[in-house]
């Protein structure tokens, strides 16, 4: 009898303190969570005149005096300029990691350069300060994303191609050069993930995914800035793609104005749009990453360890590459653009699939499932998403 009673006194205790420990480690979490968010309201509030090491000033960038993030030696005018959207927050991580692995590849390109346009300006490197934007992925990051254009616009003659891409994608510049070279600088074409957002713009076909990227050349950025840089601006936010709850998708509004001037939407494959679930070198991105057509161009969804971790993968690879076989790339320059191959298919599909259940953070989300549950017929683009 008093066997069991202990038995039992014993179990319950056990119980209480299993509960106990759960109990402790919930409310650790949420002190933790709470400091987190805190921390991140604190930062909004009140943004620290250093990020990163860097000094902060206050007012938005004046055209006239704006700098490049990073540019390379020479400025032929046949190389891209890169144009990241970022926000302070993301300056440390996200945009410091950009500057360490692709920005350095562009200090070393015989013509390329990097902007960065955030919310807060910073000098040294340069980051492009846009304050009255406000920070929002919706109506917000469209206005920054025509101020991002507009500075682009202000270098439109020292480069042949204007890329924008989000400060969570991996660039390939080497890639990028190579694919665009098949494409002329001198017609107004633009060229991108095609497909996301159905039923947006005049002809209801939607624009771009614009996670993976898209490059306007530079007859295109002239077009569309031909009266004035402002009235541009205009343009973009009076006629913004805006989901019926009032979210506004920045990729598919440019990719709409473009098309109202008859700049000419083209596909380009190798822009891994949809990210992957893996924040580290699996299978997948091994196939993609050697996959020679199509060339592997942007990854997105890639944080700062990953980020160091591409870089350094595709270094090795085209140390070997050099050493191996000068011949495979002129094969790879005429293959044909159109006919990627499975593997990397699949591989975009996977991700594709994975960013619609998982709804992972970004302005083409809604997009993505408007486009998955909608496919155009024949649509060729999220394969290679
Ligand atoms: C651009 O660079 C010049 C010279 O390095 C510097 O004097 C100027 O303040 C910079 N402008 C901005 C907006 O950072
Ligand atoms: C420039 O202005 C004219 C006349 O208002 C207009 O028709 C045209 O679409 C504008 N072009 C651009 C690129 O905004
Ligand atoms: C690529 O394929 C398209 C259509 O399949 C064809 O029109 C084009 O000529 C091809 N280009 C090359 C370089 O083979």
């Amino acid at each position: 009898m008093a066997m069991k009673h202990i038995v039992n006194t014993r179990r319950s205790l056990f119980w209480i303190l299993r509960w106990l420990l759960w109990l402790l480690i919930i409310v650790c979490l949420a002190i933790l969570t709470c400091l987190w968010f805190m921390h991140d309201l604190w930062l909004t509030v009140n943004p620290t005149d250093k990020v990163g090491g860097l000094a902060l000033s206050e007012a938005t960038t004046p055209l006239h005096a704006a700098n490049l993030t990073m540019e390379s030696k020479d400025r032929r005018g046949d190389g891209v300029l890169y144009v990241v959207r970022s926000g302070h927050k993301n300056y440390r991580f996200q945009v410091s990691s950009i500057l360490r692995t692709w920005g350095q590849d562009i200090r070393a390109s015989p013509s390329d350069g990097l902007i960065v346009v955030g919310d807060v300006a910073v000098q040294n490197p340069a980051v492009l300060g846009v304050l009255e934007c406000g920070k929002d992925h919706s109506l917000g990051l469209c206005c920054k994303t025509g101020y991002a254009l507009q500075f682009a616009h202000h270098w439109v003659d020292d480069f042949a191609w204007f890329f924008v891409v989000d400060d969570d994608t991996f660039v390939n510049i080497r890639n990028l050069r190579q694919v665009l070279s098949t494409f002329s600088f001198l017609e107004a074409q633009a060229l991108g993930v095609l497909g996301c957002g159905p039923g947006f713009c005049e002809d209801g076909l939607g624009g771009f995914c614009g996670g993976g990227g898209y490059a306007l050349s530079r007859a295109a950025l002239k077009r569309i800035m031909a009266n004035s840089t402002s009235s541009f601006q205009v343009d973009l936010m009076s006629h913004l793609a805006t989901e019926r709850d009032g979210m506004a998708y920045d990729d598919i509004s440019v990719a709409c104005l473009l098309k109202r001037h008859r700049v000419r939407l083209q596909p380009l494959h190798g822009l891994y749009a949809f990210g992957s679930p893996k924040q580290w070198l699996d299978d997948a991105y091994e196939r993609a990453i050697t996959s020679q057509s199509p060339l592997p161009i942007t990854f997105h969804y890639v944080g700062p360890i990953l980020m160091e971790a591409l870089h350094n993968r595709f270094e090795r690879l085209s140390a070997e590459g050099d050493v191996a076989a000068p011949e495979s790339e002129k094969r790879v320059e005429s293959s044909n653009q159109s006919s990627p191959p499975a593997e990397a298919a699949k591989f975009s599909d996977f991700t594709a699939t994975f960013a619609v259940l998982s709804r992972l953070p970004g302005t083409c989300d809604k997009a993505i499932v408007r486009y998955v549950s909608h496919p155009p017929g024949g649509g060729s683009s999220i394969s290679f998403g």
